[in-house]
């Protein structure tokens, strides 16, 4: 932690990049851990324009569970430790960036300004017909899915009629809504990641909380590691990529982040 530490008062620019181990501490299951299942499915497994199309109705019973669930979750102190690292730094002059896996708001609800959510929001909505994407904290998101969304695995499907399920509003069209959540899959777009490997190659970089299943993001790290980066990997575990990092912190990052990033006696007092 002191070699770290070392790094850390000296980075003009510190990239975070984030996964569902963050919230673990807030109470929202990860996915790859015990709470990894809804019913008898993984989030993959619905997180598809596929699964959507197949079966809007669970799709959206399982969209709106896990919009319940964040509602009542706030930020652990691993995300207040890295909102207040981004405000303390930028008034020196320096930059935090936070990139996201995470869709349930709760580096903003913790106060991080420079955040991309790259695999989207649970509170954002595309329309199916004209694509207009919308913020909805509407709870429920829609009468029909009131009371519907248990995650046992014997729970009835609620079944819900395609013209009972969220509809886009703004626009009129009244087209079927889905969640935009960056939807898993071949061919997919990846999600938008202009400049990010001009930022990514000038920091020191922080992973944390994510088992780097899933691409794109399970490659920043490593790839900037590869250019010399110093990366840090905040984790219960290590993971596959745990060898190409200079530092591997292993515990809960509700204790860890705190102290990685506290205040460092060499920084300008601001
Ligand atoms: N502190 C630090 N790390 C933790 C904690 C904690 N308190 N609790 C769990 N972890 C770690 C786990 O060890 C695991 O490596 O967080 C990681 C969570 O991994 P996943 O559940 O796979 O979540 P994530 O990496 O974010 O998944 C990436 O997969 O299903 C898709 O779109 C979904 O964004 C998600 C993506």
């Amino acid at each position: 932690m002191a070699d770290f530490r070392t790094f850390f008062a000296k980075a003009k620019h510190i990239v975070i990049i984030s996964g569902a181990g963050v919230s673990a501490e807030s109470g929202v299951p990860t996915f790859r851990g015990a709470g990894g299942y809804w019913r008898k499915w993984q989030a993959q497994d619905l997180a598809t324009p596929q699964a959507f199309a197949h079966n809007p109705s669970r799709v959206w019973e399982f969209y709106h569970y896990r919009r319940e669930v964040v509602r009542t979750k706030e930020p652990n102190p691993g995300h207040l430790a890295i909102a207040e690292c981004e405000a303390r730094l930028g008034r020196q002059g320096r930059r935090v960036m936070v990139i996201t896996q995470n869709i349930d708001e709760l580096h903003r609800k913790a106060g991080t300004k420079n955040l991309l959510e790259i695999h989207g929001s649970l509170f954002k909505t595309r329309c199916t017909s004209c694509g207009v994407v919308a913020e909805n904290y509407k709870s429920p998101i829609c009468p029909a899915l009131s009371g519907t969304g248990a995650p046992e695995p014997e729970t009835q499907e609620a079944r819900i009629p395609v013209e009972k399920l969220p509809r886009g509003l703004l626009t009129g069209a009244g087209g079927l809504v889905s969640s935009n959540c960056f939807w898993l899959g071949p061919g997919l777009n990846p999600p938008p990641l202009d400049d990010l490997e001009r930022i990514m190659n000038k920091c020191l970089c922080c992973k944390v909380g994510t088992s780097s299943v899933v691409y794109p993001a399970a490659m920043f790290a490593p790839q900037v590691s590869a250019r010399g980066v110093p990366v840090a990997e905040f984790n219960m575990e290590t993971t596959p990529a745990t060898n190409r990092f200079r530092f591997h912190f292993q515990g809960p990052c509700g204790s860890t982040l705190p102290e990685a990033l506290a205040r460092h006696e060499n920084e300008t007092v601001s």
